[in-house]
C-alpha cells in the first residue's frame, strides 16, 4: 500500500497530537516506512466543538463503527480513554483484522492480557507504549532492550499531574487545588483528576510495569495504593526544612518469585536523583541483575510527547504489516502471582 489509513477513537489532547506529527512529520514517517500515513476518520463525542485547523471536519463521527468496521482503515489509534465501551471497541477492531495502539492504561492494567490475547488470536497487533512514562521509551525498553535480563525492580514517579502539583507547592508555595487546576489546563489530567491525585493512576502503570518487567499475572487490586490528596503545603514545608523533598513513588520489586508493588508519597533526600525531577516530568530506575542500574528520564505527560510514543506504536505496527508479521505478542507470565511468603 502507498498509504496506510488511521482510523482515532478520541481527539483531545493525545488525538490532537497525533494529528499534529502525523501532519508535521509526514517525511520523516515516509522515510521510515516507504509509505505515507493519513488520519482515515475520528470518533469524538461532541461534533460541534471547536477543533485545530490541522484537522478536516468531514472525517469526524460520532459513530464508533465509521471508524472500526471502515475498510480502508488498517490501524486504530484508541485515545479517547474509558473502559468497558474501549474494550468492546478494541475487541471488535481485533475481529475486523485491524491493529489497535493504545494510551489508555486504565484498560490495560484491567484488562490489557484478554486484550492481547483477542489480538493474538486475530492476527492483530496491541501496543500501548503512551500507556507509562508519556514521551518515554519505557515498555519497548522493558520488552526489547533488557529482555535477556532478570530485572528485579521497578521504582520512579510515574504521574505527571501529581509531579506537577507538587513541584508547584514546594517550589512556589501554590496552593493544591491551584496547581491541579493548571495541570488540568495543561492537558496532564486524567478526565477524572481523581485518579491522578488518590494514586491510582500510578497505581495502573505500576502494574504495567511490573508485569513486563517481572514477567508475572499482577492484579491492580494486588497494589498498595496511597495518593497526595491529604498532603498539605505545611508538610512539604516541615520535609524542605530537613532538606527533603516529597514525590509520589511507585515501587515494584521481584525477589524469590514474590511480587511487591506499592504507590505513595515519600520523601527524598534533596540529593536523591528523582528529587530534581520536576513538574509532568516521570523518571524511572530499573534495575537488572545483568544490566544494574539504568534510570530513564523524560516529560510523562502532555499532547506531544505522548503522541511520540503514540506514533512509535504506529511506526512499529505498519513495519510488521510490512513484513507480515505480528510483533508484540503475549507473552504468557513466567511466574504466577506470589504475594506473601510460602508457608514452607
Ligand atoms: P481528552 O479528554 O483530552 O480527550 C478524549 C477524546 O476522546 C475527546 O476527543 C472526546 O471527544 C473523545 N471521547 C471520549 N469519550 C468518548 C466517547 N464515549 N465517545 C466518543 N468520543 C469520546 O483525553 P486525553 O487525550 O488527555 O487522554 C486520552 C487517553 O490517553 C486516556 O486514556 C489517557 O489516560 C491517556 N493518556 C493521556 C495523557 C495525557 O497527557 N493527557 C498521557 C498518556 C496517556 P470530544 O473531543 O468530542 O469531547
Ligand atoms: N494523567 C497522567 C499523568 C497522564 O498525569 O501522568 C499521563 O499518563
Amino acid at each position: 500500500k502507498e498509504n496506510i489509513s488511521v482510523g482515532l477513537l478520541g481527539l483531545g489532547v493525545v488525538g490532537s497530537g497525533v494529528i499534529q506529527i502525523i501532519n508535521n512529520h509526514q517525511e520523516e514517517l515516509v522515510h521510515q516506512l516507504g509509505c505515507s500515513v493519513s488520519v482515515g476518520r475520528v470518533l469524538v463525542r461532541d461534533l460541534e466543538k471547536a477543533r485545530k485547523k490541522d484537522i478536516d471536519p468531514a472525517v469526524l463521527t460520532t459513530s464508533a463503527t465509521d471508524v472500526i468496521d471502515d475498510p480502508n482503515i488498517d490501524v486504530i489509534v484508541e485515545v479517547m480513554g474509558g473502559i468497558e465501551e474501549t474494550r468492546q471497541y478494541i475487541l471488535k477492531a481485533f475481529e475486523n483484522g485491524k491493529h489497535v495502539i493504545t494510551a489508555n492504561k486504565d484498560l490495560i492494567a484491567l484488562h490489557g492480557p484478554e486484550l492481547e490475547d483477542a489480538a493474538g488470536k486475530n492476527n492483530c497487533d496491541l501496543y500501548y507504549e503512551a500507556s507509562v512514562g508519556g514521551g518515554i521509551p519505557l515498555l519497548r525498553t522493558l520488552s526489547d532492550g533488557l529482555v535477556s535480563d532478570r530485572i528485579n525492580q521497578v521504582m520512579g514517579i510515574v504521574n505527571g499531574t501529581t509531579n506537577y502539583i507538587m513541584t508547584k507547592m514546594d517550589k512556589e508555595g501554590m496552593p493544591y487545588d491551584t496547581a491541579l487546576k493548571q495541570a488540568q489546563e495543561l492537558g496532564f489530567a486524567e478526565a477524572d483528576p481523581t485518579s491522578d491525585v488518590e494514586g491510582l493512576d500510578a497505581a495502573r502503570k505500576m502494574v504495567i510495569l511490573a508485569r513486563l518487567a517481572f514477567l508475572t499475572d499482577f492484579d491492580l487490586e494486588d497494589v498498595e495504593v496511597r495518593g497526595i490528596s491529604n498532603i498539605a503545603l505545611s508538610d512539604l514545608e516541615y520535609g524542605q526544612k530537613l532538606g527533603y523533598v516529597m514525590k509520589l513513588i511507585g515501587f515494584a520489586s521481584f525477589e524469590n518469585e514474590q511480587v511487591e508493588v506499592s504507590v505513595q508519597p515519600t520523601f527524598l533526600a534533596e540529593s536523591h536523583p528523582l528529587a530534581g525531577v520536576e513538574n509532568e516530568f516521570n523518571a524511572v530506575y530499573v534495575n537488572g541483575e545483568a544490566v544494574g542500574e539504568t534510570m530513564f528520564y523524560g516529560p510523562g505527560a502532555g499532547s506531544l510527547p505522548t503522541a511520540t510514543a503514540v506514533m512509535s506504536d504506529v511506526v512499529a505496527v505498519i513495519k510488521n504489516m510490512r513484513l507480515g508479521v505480528n510483533g508484540r505478542r503475549f507473552i504468557k507470565p513466567r511466574f504466577k502471582k506470589q504475594l506473601t511468603p510460602p508457608t514452607h
